[in-house]
């Protein structure tokens, strides 16, 4: 199968791939990144991911790489390339290669932009049938949550501790007992009155681009949505759980720090909200309005 990445300007074998050991991306994890799902050959919701995409360069003042048309005929390239009609894009832009130093460097690099692609691997029908199990740890993130910023230091480590615990995912609570989000999904219940519950948007996450599709395939369902904080009392007293992100669509939620979240099965509100996710992704893609916080 080719594999190729594409490194500022250049489509590149994957194994030879390289980026400078000044990219500030390498050095401060100064850059912000991009996963796109590719579904049938075609990108999934790629507008609101490139809207996202400059909200992050924006609020930390990278430019753009290239224009927005030619990105995305790079993504496509890379994608004929690799033979990929299932997968992912990921896209990962620094502030570029500058001797090492804090501040902003004054010779204004050029942005340095890096696409890889994956295949994506079959489903796991295990999973899906018998639900994830989450822990919960404390949110020791920073407080501009809402950049998708390469900086993942403590949403690897709480990976890990969920890993370690035998577990799918871990909800990140704030100080005040509420869930903020997943280390690398968005989260939600459902109360016992049937309404769907995922945090507002603000600073303390990012704003899942599955979380916007799902909220609009809820809503034209006519679900009962409440877009609010919840506590994780009130998640161990949900009737379901689920998280969503690009990568793992909805997935069902059944334990949660090794207890039970409602009848311990995949619930079936979750398991509505996933079909429709998959038939939105079967369809034409036409992109929700983006809805970012700053
Ligand atoms: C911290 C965090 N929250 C939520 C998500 C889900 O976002 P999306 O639905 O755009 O994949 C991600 C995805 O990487 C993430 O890293």
């Amino acid at each position: 199968m080719p594999r190729d990445a594409y490194v500022n300007g250049r489509f590149i074998p994957h194994g030879q791939a390289q980026v400078h050991v000044e990219d500030r991306g390498y050095q401060f994890a100064d850059g912000v990144y991009e996963v796109i799902a590719v579904h049938a050959g075609k990108l999934v919701d790629e507008e609101p991911h490139l809207d996202r995409l400059d909200h992050s360069l924006g609020s930390l003042k990278i430019g753009w790489p290239m224009s927005r048309a030619a990105l995305k005929l790079k993504m496509r390239e890379l994608l004929r390339r690799n033979l990929v009609r299932e997968g992912i894009v990921y896209l990962q832009i620094s502030r570029g290669v500058a001797p090492r130093d804090h501040a902003f460097p004054k010779s204004k690099p050029r942005p340095a932009l890096v696409m890889t692609t994956r295949h994506a691997r079959a489903p796991n029908r295990a999973l899906l049938d018998k639900g994830a199990a989450a822990i919960t740890i404390p949110d020791i993130r920073w407080q501009r949550c809402d950049i998708k910023s390469v900086s993942l230091l403590p949403n690897i480590l709480g990976k890990q501790q969920a890993a370690e615990a035998g577990a799918y995912e871990a909800w990140q609570v704030a100080a005040d007992g509420t869930v903020t989000e997943g280390t690398s999904t968005n989260a939600w219940i459902v109360t016992k009155d049937d309404k769907l519950v995922t945090r507002s948007l603000s600073h303390a996450i990012l704003s899942g681009i599955t979380r916007l599709t799902v909220l609009g395939l809820a809503g034209e369902e006519g679900l009962k949505i409440e877009e609010r904080p919840f506590t994780v009392d009130e998640a161990r007293a949900a009737r379901e759980a689920f998280l969503t992100s690009t990568t793992s669509f909805v997935l069902p939620i059944t334990t949660l720090d090794g207890k039970p979240v409602g009848d311990g099965k995949p619930g079936a509100l979750s398991m509505r909200l996933r079909d429709f996710y998959l038939r939105y992704m079967d369809a034409e893609p036409a992109a929700p309005e983006a809805r970012l916080s700053n």
